[in-house]
């Protein structure tokens, strides 16, 4: 294979079966332009591909799509969204994660609005300029919406081409060869809905398990499937094993309100809301975690059981400490939030989880 891919006739096959393939099973998203709308000259719209494709990373189609239409229904253009406040941001963004993304898209409106007139660059170097928008997002914008030749690679694409050319590097040091061969094979025709059509390959069919070579277009031209090692591709260097902290948090509630404090702006869950807790100890134990430094004078109670979240760095796990108070207190920091409203704060995923967890769950609105 590794001869073959300088063969314009090779690729060329391959990119045609590729195409084929995206034309008559192309997932409908509501951010995609179908190729059969494309050949009737309708075009994807740059504000919807930028914000998918922000969302898109680490994260699955399935979890981005009810994301996306709330964000559109909200802000439906660019300049709708740079007036926004970023509370509202953060709120509706609240469960994606990785925080930081949702303040540099606010920042990359902001940007496109007040400096480039509305509208988006048409070219990677002006794109990858912008906040928020690193290589990956740079290409697919490049390719997708303005049609030009950029190798859009992420997680799907990596496996992909991992089998097709039999790479046996370990991840993350194969990098620069998948790159390699990605960037040989990219077209110059339609090159947008071929970078759509490997990532929906890698998420349909050439997936990490359970995989349907059987109906995949490039079964012919796939090196792994001749060789049968395509299950065991890409190899992956032993990942690190996650520590795990620990702490308590205190749900102090008073007449319906629960006391909330916002994170500071950097660092992890920047400017998002929280359930105000005791340091988060890396620990292998309970048993080496100091007993809770309760910071209100209240009825307490531990609660049974507790919350479990993963970061993309370490485990958390939360005891939860119930503060029932009778009187009101004046709060060194943070607020009463009615509890009522807890949909209308910028909870991150591990705060929702202890309003479950005390057994008032979001509603998700
Ligand atoms: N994953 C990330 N971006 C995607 C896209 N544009 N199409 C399909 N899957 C994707």
């Amino acid at each position: 294979m590794d001869s073959s891919i300088g063969n314009t006739e090779k690729k060329d096959e391959l990119v045609d079966a590729l195409l084929d393939w995206y034309d008559h099973n192309a997932r409908t998203l509501p951010w995609r332009i179908s190729p059969e709308d494309k050949i009737g000259g309708i075009n994807s719209d740059p504000y919807h591909v930028w914000l998918s494709e922000i969302m898109l990373q680490q994260t699955t189609v399935i979890t981005v799509i009810p994301y996306f239409e709330k964000f559109i229904e909200e802000w439906p253009t660019v300049e709708k969204m740079a007036a926004a406040e970023l509370d509202d941001i953060l709120t509706a963004w609240a469960g994606l994660g990785y925080y930081a993304r949702a303040r540099n898209l606010y920042k990359c409106a902001q940007y496109v609005c007040h400096e480039l007139d509305g509208k988006f660059p048409d070219n990677y170097e002006d794109l990858i300029k912008l906040p928020g928008i690193g290589t990956y997002t740079a290409a697919a914008i490049s390719a997708i919406v303005y049609d030009q030749p950029e190798t859009v690679i992420d997680g799907n694409v990596e496996r992909v081409i991992s089998r097709l050319f039999n790479i046996s590097t370990p991840l993350p040091e194969s990098r620069p060869e998948i790159r390699t061969y990605a960037e040989k094979l990219t077209p110059n025709h339609r090159p947008g809905d071929y970078a759509q059509a490997l990532m929906d390959l890698g998420a349909t069919i050439c997936t990490s398990r359970a995989l349907k070579c059987d109906v995949c277009p490039l079964e012919d031209e796939c090196s792994s499937r001749a060789l049968g090692t395509a299950e065991d591709l890409p190899v992956r260097k032993n990942k690190k094993v996650r520590p795990t902290r620990r702490g308590y948090a205190f749900w102090a509630e008073y007449d319906g309100k629960v006391w909330l404090r916002k994170r500071p702006e950097k660092g992890l869950l920047g400017g998002m809301m929280e359930v105000p807790s005791d340091e988060w100890a890396p620990s292998n134990s309970w048993e080496n975690i100091p007993s809770p430094r309760i910071p209100i004078i209240a009825n307490w109670e531990i609660l049974p059981g507790m919350v479990r979240h993963t970061f993309t760095h370490f485990h958390l796990e939360l005891k939860i400490i119930r503060l029932d108070l009778e009187e009101t207190i004046n709060l060194q920091e943070g607020e009463w939030c009615a509890v009522e409203n807890r949909d209308y704060y910028a909870l991150p995923t591990v705060m929702k989880k202890i309003f479950t967890h005390v057994g008032q769950p979001l509603l998700d609105l």
